[in-house]
């Protein structure tokens, strides 16, 4: 395998690229990365990077999220079929019909949506910037789309507004159980809890700190705890355990995320070698897209 991280490595340089990949791949994939974070960090990365093609280790949404941001630069995806499950729970078609029952109201998107969701859209947010991205809204009424979950989150830290809820939800943070939490806290009385905003609202009730992936890395590191409970994909252990030493991380049984996991060493390779599975949006959807992630960037940066 070392040559084939050479070999990216020399073409990297060859191509002028970057690679950025996100806290949920393969532990080889993060090590040959650029830089590696959550969903907002990713973003802002992409939005300043000077480099001529960007190779976007992550699920489409992300890959579309740079491209939106970085129209006349070359995005590249070591995986096309990468699709976030939660990204496909809603279509633009019915961000429209939930906008004409409630006239008046913002839409604000969560980042995981497709590109032709995010051209319906008043304002893009990841799970680090929802709860301020929707306290910053000017109306009262705020539709919330995909995560029903983080959109719950979310309506409970901002008591003065009415957030319309869509019933998307990632199916990996869904099925973490009260029941598996509870015998983790069994185990590991002293352990602090920290949860994805992803899970449900009964699991989220019973951790000690709720954040994006990125936030989990800077809340362990300042933890006094040697043993820390994770709730969220397992990919996360690479850096928990590399940026945490000392400390032992305790996940739920099988939350992985088989679209990041289709990511490997080959494939990034692969796209670097041929150009190839390029990201391509249409202009209309570019244009129309760009408006909401960039009033997220610039809330944010
Ligand atoms: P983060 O923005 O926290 O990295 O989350 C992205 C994601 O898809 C979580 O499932
Ligand atoms: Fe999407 Fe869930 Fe995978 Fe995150 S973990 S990228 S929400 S499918």
């Amino acid at each position: 395998m070392d040559s084939v991280r050479e070999r990216i490595i020399e073409l990297k340089a060859k191509r002028n690229a970057v690679i950025l990949a996100h806290n949920y791949t393969r532990p080889e994939v993060q090590d040959v990365a650029d830089f590696v974070g959550d969903s907002l960090g990713l973003a802002v990365k992409a939005s300043k990077t000077d480099a001529d093609v960007i190779v976007f280790c992550g699920v489409t949404f992300m890959a579309e999220t740079a491209k939106i941001l970085n129209p006349g630069k070359t995005v590249l995806m070591p995986e096309p079929e990468s699709f976030c499950v939660m990204a496909q729970m809603c279509t633009p078609e019915q961000v429209d019909s939930i906008k004409a029952k409630h006239p008046g109201a913002e839409v604000v998107g969560y980042v995981n949506s497709t590109a032709a969701c995010k051209t319906r859209l008043d304002v893009c947010c990841t799970s680090s910037n929802a709860v301020d991205i929707v306290s910053s809204c000017k109306s009262r009424d705020v539709i919330f789309i995909p995560d029903m979950n983080l959109g719950r989150h979310v309506a409970g830290k901002c008591p003065q507004k009415n957030v319309i809820l869509w019933d998307g939800f990632c199916p990996m943070h869904q099925f973490i159980t009260v029941r598996q939490v509870e015998a983790l806290k069994r185990e590991f009385p002293d352990a602090p809890v920290i949860a994805h905003p992803e899970c449900r609202q009964e699991v989220l009730a019973l951790a000690d700190a709720i954040g994006s992936t990125e936030k989990m890395i800077g809340l362990s590191r300042e933890s006094d705890s040697e043993d820390i409970i994770i709730l969220t994909e397992v990919g996360m252990r690479h850096r928990l355990e590399r940026e945490c030493p000392g400390k032992r991380f305790h996940f739920a049984e099988n939350v992985v995320c088989t679209a990041m996991k289709m990511i490997d060493l080959m494939s990034v390779l692969t796209v670097l070698e041929n150009m190839s599975n390029e990201v391509v949006l249409d202009d209309e959807t570019m244009r129309a897209a760009y408006i909401p992630v960039k009033r997220m960037i610039d809330g944010s940066s």
